[in-house]
């Protein structure tokens, strides 16, 4: 056992960071005893200093988080802050400075994950980030490691607890939207700013990072295509419940049939009741894994919070503790295939869409020519008469997006179309 601790810098001690340091301190033993040698807390860089910060050393207090790396004595540094700066300067200086990194930062690995990949590999250091995705979900370390002898073809999960709580709130409890996005705030769940978890940014940060692991590709945060849960509505959960269904976030990430492409999407979805994705509550995460000799893996368990995502950063603390020790690093990034994300148009799958249209003969008729003009076959059709006007709902067999696209330009241009109320993909089917 080594005596002479290996020191650790924790740039940010917010939600995820006081609980890094909480646990660093309470489980120093087990930690020592894990790693082969101790860990140190030797300095955390916050923003504002006077804070009162329990159980933190008011001596390791700094503002400066570069003067901090640069000081020579730091082995380990932990990023916490998020955002994209000042974290990927720090992150740099860390590696220009001989420190590996622990990041829970998926917003700055979906944008600049490659260039700093490559500038860990160049170091000769780590980058590691369990928790940039799934907070305490271990997910990434799977991907990269477990299932590297095995090809992945598609990866469908709720990668964002924000939203799903949200969406949990509102469809079991009748919550209001803003009243559910406070109550996630006040837990911790949510970002800085939340409109990166309830309009999708979160999410799809979370996709890039996790397709670019399952295909062994690079796939950057504008590759995702991307929708929000803002404007789903009671009315949608009303006629989600109707269908047997419920209403999540998705993620979903696939291989062509052909595997010479990928696709990566981030969009809320109905799924049936009886789907295990309906099942998951609150700030729970749930990811499903389809590899081709694995067969279908789920990883389940919280996804937000501060403690649980301490948890995944403290695992990759160990991790990257004892690869310091034998003077080894991890596995870094793998993206020799290269493949092209094929855009949203390409994605095959079934809609949910809601029509307000005129009470009147050949209205339906109407309707049907249109989605069959545009190759988009009718599964079931449902329509409820309102004064005079009527409410047609309309599920799709599957079809492309592109062709869904134009079956609905061409519906909006329709006399007796008085609005699309919604449209929905309908998955996990
Ligand atoms: P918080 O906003 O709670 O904490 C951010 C911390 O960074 C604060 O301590 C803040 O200081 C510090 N900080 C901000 N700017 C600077 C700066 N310029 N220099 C030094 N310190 C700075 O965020 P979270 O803890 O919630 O999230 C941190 C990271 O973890 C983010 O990347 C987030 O996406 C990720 N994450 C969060 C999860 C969660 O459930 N909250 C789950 C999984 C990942 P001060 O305290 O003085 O304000
Ligand atoms: N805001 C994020 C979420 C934190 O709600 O999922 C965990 O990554």
């Amino acid at each position: 056992m080594r005596t002479r601790p290996l020191k650790v810098a924790l740039l940010g001690c917010g939600v995820v960071g006081s609980e890094v340091a909480r646990i660093m301190t309470t489980h120093a033993d087990d930690l020592t005893a894990r790693i082969g040698a101790p860990v140190e807390l030797a300095g955390v860089a916050v923003r504002r200093p006077s804070k009162v910060r329990e159980g933190i050393d008011p001596a390791l207090i700094t503002t400066d988080a570069t003067a901090l790396l640069k000081r020579g004595d730091i082995d380990v540094a932990i990023e916490v802050i998020g955002g994209i700066e000042p974290a990927r300067t720090l992150i740099t200086t860390a590696f220009e400075h001989g420190i590996s990194v622990v990041s829970a930062n998926k917003a700055l690995l979906a944008q600049d994950g490659a260039a700093l990949h490559a500038a860990a590999g160049q170091a000769g250091l780590d980058l590691y980030y369990e928790a940039a995705v799934a907070g305490a979900i271990p997910l990434i370390r799977p991907l990269r490691e477990s299932l590297a002898g095995d090809k992945i073809n598609r990866v469908m999960g709720i990668v964002n607890g924000t939203t799903n709580f949200i969406l949990d709130k509102m469809d079991s409890t009748g919550a209001g939207y803003q009243e559910a996005l406070d109550e996630a705030t006040a837990l911790g769940y949510a970002e800085a700013d939340p409109t990166a978890d309830v309009e999708g940014y979160d999410a799809a940060a979370k996709a890039a990072i996790l397709a670019g692991i399952a295909f062994h590709t690079r796939v950057h945060l504008d590759d995702v295509y991307r929708e929000g849960m803002t404007e789903v509505s009671a009315a949608d959960f009303a006629s989600a419940k109707r269908m047997g269904c419920t209403i999540k976030l998705l993620a979903i990430l696939e291989r062509a049939a052909d595997g010479e492409s990928v696709t990566a999407r981030v969009h809320p979805a109905m799924i049936p009741l009886s789907h295990p994705l309906a099942s998951v509550r609150e700030a729970y995460n749930a990811v499903f894994v389809e590899a081709e000799a694995a067969g279908r893996l789920m990883f389940y368990g919280p996804g937000a919070g501060g403690a649980p995502t301490a948890s995944a950063v403290l695992g990759d603390l160990v991790a990257v503790c004892r690869n310091k020790l034998a003077e080894a690093t991890g596995p870094g990034e793998s993206a020799y295939t290269q493949l092209p994300v094929s855009p949203m148009g390409d994605v095959v799958t079934r809609y949910h869409i809601s029509l307000d249209v005129a009470d009147k003969p050949g209205v339906l008729a109407q309707v049907a020519t249109t989605f069959a003009e545009h190759g988009v076959s009718i599964d079931t059709v449902r329509q409820q008469g309102k004064d005079g006007e009527a409410s047609l709902v309309v599920v799709t067999h599957r079809a492309p997006d592109a062709s869904l696209s134009g079956t609905v330009e061409a519906l909006r241009k329709l006399d007796t179309v008085r609005g699309v109320a919604s449209i929905m993909r309908v998955e996990g089917e």
